[in-house]
Order: structure tokens, then C-alpha cells, then sequence
């Protein structure tokens, strides 16, 4: 698949170098955009872009959600700790660690089980000190690291139980294991030293101590370990918890939290927060994505699971080859929401699942559809409700406002074509107790026209997903120019172009702004659209875990100390920053083009001319209280482009205007960790706006143009 991008870019490359010749010599005729005024368009849409996100790329485990302690409770594999080493610092003691499992978990060893705090909590972790002998501990690597930063105070909690050695009772004939637990004087009780430190222990960033109660009942601990001001900072460290004494100890739910945005307990990590918010979304679109339909029917989004306190959270398989941990659960993502100022849209589960099973509809879905009313109760209903009053024991009493609900994602994919009968089986329970909320079918007509819903009323909003490259985007960039006015509404779930990797590169950020031109011009009919996916930890694989990510060309990337924008990211932040409430016609003339290269999807369809596309893309939409206009415009091309530009039915204009752009000598330039401004947005101010005027656009490059008419 790499190669494959690799082969496409540099077609690009070798294409726009050719074009620039082209370019050059046709510049007699230059594009020329006539904005008009006087009959301006529709509304654009109060909601046009928003935030989609899911469980992928360690987007909330080792992202958003802080917690810094990898398998807390040694949930993520059956077979051994991941994340967790025994440390020993000499070589005379005796000590090991095991996973321990609750009755049930037949690959567990009869001597083995038995350690469960609770239903959820059925797994945990054993320290064995036979002999004592210096520090003896566990350690965890966290999320690729412990991010350690100067004057920070974080929140570590545990639970301990230093249970004496014994026999397990045996039933007659069952035999002695193998190894089986060490007979060990009953002496675990005293200080327990925590640590964050380097990875090779030699330097302490933050230390203290609990003290261990003898009991061989669960107990949980907490203490604040809080780091100098002078430390540098550094995600080489780990967190410690160690003993200078023999015995058995028993862990679970292990915590440690970083401050979290607005310090709310359990709550979001901040640089996350504030990239976010700065793109001023207005939406956000939860819990998924595959992480709402689960690998198997069982695995889908447990929303009932992810409530209340941690130590009720068993966490759920997800979609992406990695556990979660369920630490943001549906209160959480609501949140979230809160957070940054965004409406809640929420996907309910439908009964399909990505390993092709799905529920009948009919008496079959029955509990799937109370389940999603169960769900909505718990957003919006009354303190009065079953759910409402749940929500309120969770810490919050007001419903929140919730306007859109998904049912079920990309049903497409379900060859057995029952979306029909479920998504009307679940539309019709939802209207009827809730007729204020809007659902929405994930099939787009226009995209899977055989499998479309045909029964029932008409769906009201479709939901389209498009990943592309960069020319895909290019060429379909008008595409909703041409769509029905009276069809249904379109919810644009899923889009990006997929180029570049781990986060896109600029190339990629052309095609999006291109795309987001043809939304905006269309928002009449599109009423939402997010990019997706919205986050990936970058961190590439250790001796010990696979790389964070699992799907390229992801918007906002980080590790655990930082985070940056990608191209794509400011393409976006520009977009939702700035955007009045009308859109305004644009009549173009000259629109360059540049053949795009054939695929192999041309040559099954019997293309063999190299089908020719626009350089240039422009959106304009104008705020009518202020008389503010936003154009923007998108250069695709390696050379400048000059546009002229007429403002018909503008009597007046301010001849001062704004210009913003985002652009880089080389479309496969890209922002990451180590350089994460190499592409932002570059503000100026430009002189010179008339009626008419013209502006060179550079290349490589996205515009927009904030121009004021005066009265
Ligand atoms: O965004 C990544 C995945 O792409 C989503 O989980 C899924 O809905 C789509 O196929």
C-alpha cells in the first residue's frame, strides 16, 4: 500500500512540473472568478464541520484519555502482562511477577485464580518476593514512555492485597501444579515505594511512599508524586511500584494521571484539547466508526459498560487490534463535547458487526433498539428517567443537547443486505419516543444505489465516506454541485485524502481544501461533514508493542509529551475559523486543468485518455451582519496562478483584506514531532481591494481571502 502512494505522489510531482510549463505559457488566460452579490445563496450550513473519532490509532488509550499506565488492569493479553517487567536490582533476591486470572479463565492455572476484585475486575497482576534482596518491583512502560515534565503533579492510585501464602483447597484428584505458589513468611506489610523514573532507574523524578496494610482484602491506594522545576522533559521513564520485602502482593487497577484539561478527574488531555477547539468544530461524531460495530456482534461499543467508576469499567475489545480501556466511556465523550464547546452526534449500534454477522431485524433487534433508547435516555433524558437519573448519579444532572443520531456505520459493507429492515426497525422506535432528534442512514444513495433504503419514509440525512488521493479529490470536488436539491440531506461521516504518513502531507492538505471548497459551495445540502480519523499516536513499534498506528494519513499526531497539526489539520482550522453564513455564486472562467494520471480502475473501465482536472478550487461565503467575505482558494499546481477577481454588486469594499496561506515549495512536505510548524498558516495583509482585483496565488497552496464590504 506504501508503494503504492509513493508511485502516485510522484506522478503528481512529474505532472505538475510538466504543467508548470503549460501553466506559463497559457497565462494570458487567467481564471477569473465572479463572485455575485446580488443574488446571494443559500444558508450555509450552522453546522457544516465537525470532529469524527473513534478508538484507532490509540486515539484515546495512549491519546486523548491520560491515563499513563499501559494494561491497568492486565486486561490487554491473555497470556502475559504487556506493558509490565519486574524489577530487581539484585541479583541474590528471588522474585518474579505473573498474571493472575478469575475463575473462568480456563488458561489460568487452578492456583491462579480466585483474585478478582469484581465482576470487571477479574484479572491482576502477582509479585512473588522469595527472597528479598535491594528494590524489588513492577514497572510500566507506558503509552511508548512516561511523558515526565517539570513542576507537574500526578495522581498515582492502586490496588494491593498482601495476602498471605497457602494451599488452595484441591478438589480430590486434582493435582499439585507444576509451580505452585511459594510458601512465604506473611510479612507485606509496611512501606511500598512509587516512582516515576528513567528507564534504567538511575534517575528519580518523583517518588513517594503508601503504606502497605496487612489484610488479604483489596485495598486501594493513593498518593501525588510531584517532579522538580528543573527536570528537562522526557518520555524515556517509567513508573514504579517496588518493595525491599519478601512476600506476595497482588495489583490491580493502576493508575497514574497527568493534569487533565480544566483538571477534571478522569478527564482529556490538554494539548489535545486546545488543537481541537482551535478548529472550532461543531460537532463531534462518537463512538465510531468500526469501534460502534466491534469485531464480532459482542464486541460492539459496550456503552453501558463505560459508566460510573473506573473499577466497574472492564474495558472491551476494539476494533483496531487493541483492547480499550473504556477510561472515556459515554459520559466521557459527552464531556468531551462539553470541552470544546461542540453538539454531541451520537452512533448507535444496529446490529451488524465488522465479521459480517448481523441481527434480523424483527423481534431478533428487539434489544439493540432498546438499547439505543437507553442510550438517548441517558444523554437527554430527565433526572426522572431510569437513565436520566444514572446520568445524574454519574455527576450530571442537565440532559445534553443532542440533535443528530447515526444508526449503525457503514452498513454498506453488510452484503446481506438487511440495513433496509434494521435501520427502519430503530428509526421508527427513536422518532416515535424522541420525534425532536434527526437520524441518519450510513448509506448514501448515490454511492450504493442497490443497497440503498428503500422501505419505510425516505431517510432524511445520508451519511457519504470518501478516502481518496489527492487527484480522486481533485477530480470529484465539484460532485455535489450536481446533486439533487430536493434528495436527502448528506452527512459527510468519514473523508480525507490519504496521502502521506503517519499525519498527511501538504499534498494531501491540497485535496482536502479542493474537496472543501465543493462542501462549502454545497452546504445548502451538505449539513455536516468531519474528517476522520481525527487522531494517531505516532510512536513506532518497541521491543515489547507494535507501532501505535494502524491507519495512515490520520489529522492531529503526538506521542506523551507532544503534540502537532498536520497540513490537513490547518487546512481544516482555517476552514471552520472562517466561513460567513450565506454561500455567495461564483461564475469561473479559464479554470485551468491538468491531466490526471490513469489507474487501474481506468483501464477496467476502458479509459485510456488521461482524464483532465481543475487546479484551481474556490469557495466564497459572506457573514451578513458584518458583510465580511471569506474566499478561499486552492492552488494545486507548482506555479503561481494568477485569478482575477470580480465582486459584482459590492458598490464598496474595504481596500485592505486579510490573506492567509498555507503552502511549501514541495507538496510532499509535512509537520511532524520534531517539526511541527514547518506548514501553518502564514497571515498578511494585502492592499489594493476593489470591485475588481486580482491576486496571485502561490504555489502549492491554499488561500483565503477575508475581504470587508462596506456599505
Ligand atoms: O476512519 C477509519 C475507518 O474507516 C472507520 O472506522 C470506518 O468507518 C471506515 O471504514
Amino acid at each position: 500500500m506504501k508503494k503504492m502512494k509513493k508511485n502516485v505522489t510522484k506522478k503528481s510531482l512529474l505532472t505538475s512540473i510538466f504543467l508548470g510549463a503549460i501553466l506559463t505559457f497559457t497565462s494570458a488566460q487567467n481564471p477569473t472568478l465572479t463572485l455575485d452579490f446580488t443574488k446571494l445563496g443559500a444558508n450555509v450550513s450552522p453546522m457544516l464541520y465537525g470532529l469524527m473519532t473513534e478508538e484507532i490509532n490509540h486515539s484515546y488509550d495512549g491519546g486523548l484519555y491520560p491515563e499513563l499506565i499501559r494494561n491497568r488492569i492486565f486486561k490487554d493479553n491473555k497470556s502475559n502482562p504487556e506493558g509490565w517487567s519486574l524489577v530487581r536490582n539484585d541479583s541474590a533476591s528471588k522474585a518474579t511477577i505473573k498474571l493472575m486470572a478469575a475463575v473462568g479463565q480456563e488458561n489460568i492455572p487452578f492456583d491462579e485464580r480466585r483474585h478478582a476484585i469484581n465482576g470487571a475486575l477479574t484479572t491482576c497482576l502477582r509479585l512473588t518476593v522469595e527472597k528479598e534482596g535491594g528494590r524489588i518491583g513492577i514497572a510500566n512502560e507506558g503509552f511508548w514512555g512516561i511523558p515526565v515534565k517539570p513542576s507537574t503533579t500526578y495522581n498515582a492510585s492502586f490496588y494491593i492485597k498482601g495476602s498471605s501464602s497457602f494451599q488452595p483447597q484441591r478438589r480430590q484428584g486434582q493435582p499439585v501444579p507444576v509451580n505452585p505458589v511459594p510458601i512465604i513468611s506473611d510479612n507485606t506489610s509496611g512501606p511500598i515505594t512509587v516512582t516515576i523514573e528513567s528507564n534504567d532507574g538511575k534517575i528519580i523524578y518523583a517518588s513517594g511512599t503508601i503504606n502497605l496494610e496487612k489484610s488479604i482484602l483489596w485495598k486501594k491506594y493513593e498518593l501525588n508524586l510531584t517532579t522538580d522545576a528543573n527536570i528537562k522533559p522526557t518520555a524515556d521513564a517509567r513508573f514504579v511500584i517496588s518493595t525491599n520485602r519478601t512476600g506476595l502482593y497482588y495489583f490491580n487497577l493502576v493508575s497514574l494521571f497527568p493534569p487533565t484539561h480544566n483538571n477534571r478527574p478522569n478527564g482529556n488531555r490538554p494539548d489535545l484539547i486546545k488543537l481541537m477547539a482551535d478548529m472550532k468544530p461543531k460537532f463531534l461524531r462518537f463512538p465510531g466508526g468500526n469501534y460502534l460495530e466491534g469485531p464480532l456482534i459482542s464486541d460492539a461499543f459496550p456503552w453501558k459498560t463505560t459508566l460510573g467508576a473506573l473499577e466497574n469499567r472492564p474495558g472491551h475489545n476494539g476494533s483496531w487490534g487493541y483492547r480499550a480501556s473504556d477510561g472515556i466511556g459515554l459520559l466521557e465523550f459527552l464531556l468531551w463535547c462539553e470541552d470544546i464547546g461542540v453538539a454531541p452526534l451520537l452512533g448507535v449500534y444496529a446490529g451488524y458487526s465488522l465479521n459480517g454477522d448481523h441481527i434480523d431485524a424483527g423481534p431478533l433487534l428487539k434489544p439493540i433498539v432498546d438499547d439505543a433508547l437507553d442510550e438517548i435516555e441517558y444523554i437527554i433524558g430527565d433526572v426522572k428517567t431510569y437513565w436520566g437519573a444514572k446520568r445524574a448519579a454519574d455527576g450530571h444532572p442537565a440532559p445534553f443537547k443532542l440533535t443528530y443520531v447515526e444508526i449503525g456505520n457503514e452498513d454498506w459493507f453488510d452484503r446481506s443486505n438487511s440495513y433496509d429492515g434494521r435501520f427502519n426497525q430503530i428509526r421508527t422506535a427513536i422518532e416515535n419516543k424522541y420525534p425532536s432528534l434527526h437520524c441518519i442512514s450510513t448509506i448514501a444513495d448515490a454511492q450504493y444505489p442497490n443497497q440503498k433504503v428503500v422501505t419505510g419514509k425516505k431517510p432524511e440525512i445520508l451519511d457519504e465516506h470518501y478516502y481518496r488521493d489527492s487527484w480522486a479529490m481533485w477530480e470529484n470536488a465539484s460532485q455535489y454541485d450536481k446533486y439533487d436539491r430536493n434528495g436527502p440531506k448528506i452527512f459527510v461521516g468519514e473523508w480525507a485524502t490519504r496521502e502521506g504518513a503517519p499525519t498527511t502531507n501538504l499534498n494531501a492538505a491540497l485535496g482536502d481544501a479542493a474537496w472543501m471548497t465543493g462542501m462549502e459551495r454545497n452546504s445548502d445540502i451538505i449539513i455536516m461533514s468531519c474528517y476522520a480519523p481525527l487522531f494517531v499516536n505516532v510512536n513506532t513499534a518497541t521491543t515489547t508493542v507494535p507501532k501505535a498506528w494502524q491507519w495512515d494519513s490520520d489529522l492531529i499526531g503526538y506521542n506523551a509529551l507532544t503534540s502537532y497539526g498536520s497540513p490537513s489539520y490547518y487546512v481544516q482550522q482555517l476552514f471552520g475559523n472562517n466561513i460567513g453564513d450565506k454561500i455567495i455564486p461564483i461564475a469561473v472562467e479559464n479554470i485551468p486543468t491538468q491531466p490526471r494520471p490513469l489507474t487501474r480502475r481506468d483501464s477496467a473501465n476502458g479509459i485510456t485518455k488521461a482524464p483532465l482536472v481543475p487546479t484551481v478550487f474556490y469557495s466564497a461565503s459572506q457573514d451578513k451582519k458584518s458583510g465580511t467575505v471569506y474566499l478561499k482558494l486552492v492552488n494545486t499546481t507548482g506555479v503561481k496562478q494568477q485569478v482575477n477577481l470580480n465582486l459584482n454588486g459590492i458598490a464598496k469594499v474595504s481596500p485592505e483584506a486579510t490573506l492567509y496561506v498555507i503552502k511549501s515549495d514541495n507538496p510532499q512536505d509535512t509537520n511532524t514531532i520534531s517539526d511541527p510548524e514547518k506548514i501553518v498558516p502564514i497571515m498578511s495583509k494585502i492592499k489594493g481591494i476593489a470591485p475588481q482585483f486580482t491576486q496571485i496565488l502561490d504555489p502549492y497552496s491554499v488561500s483565503l481571502i477575508k475581504l470587508q464590504q462596506r456599505k
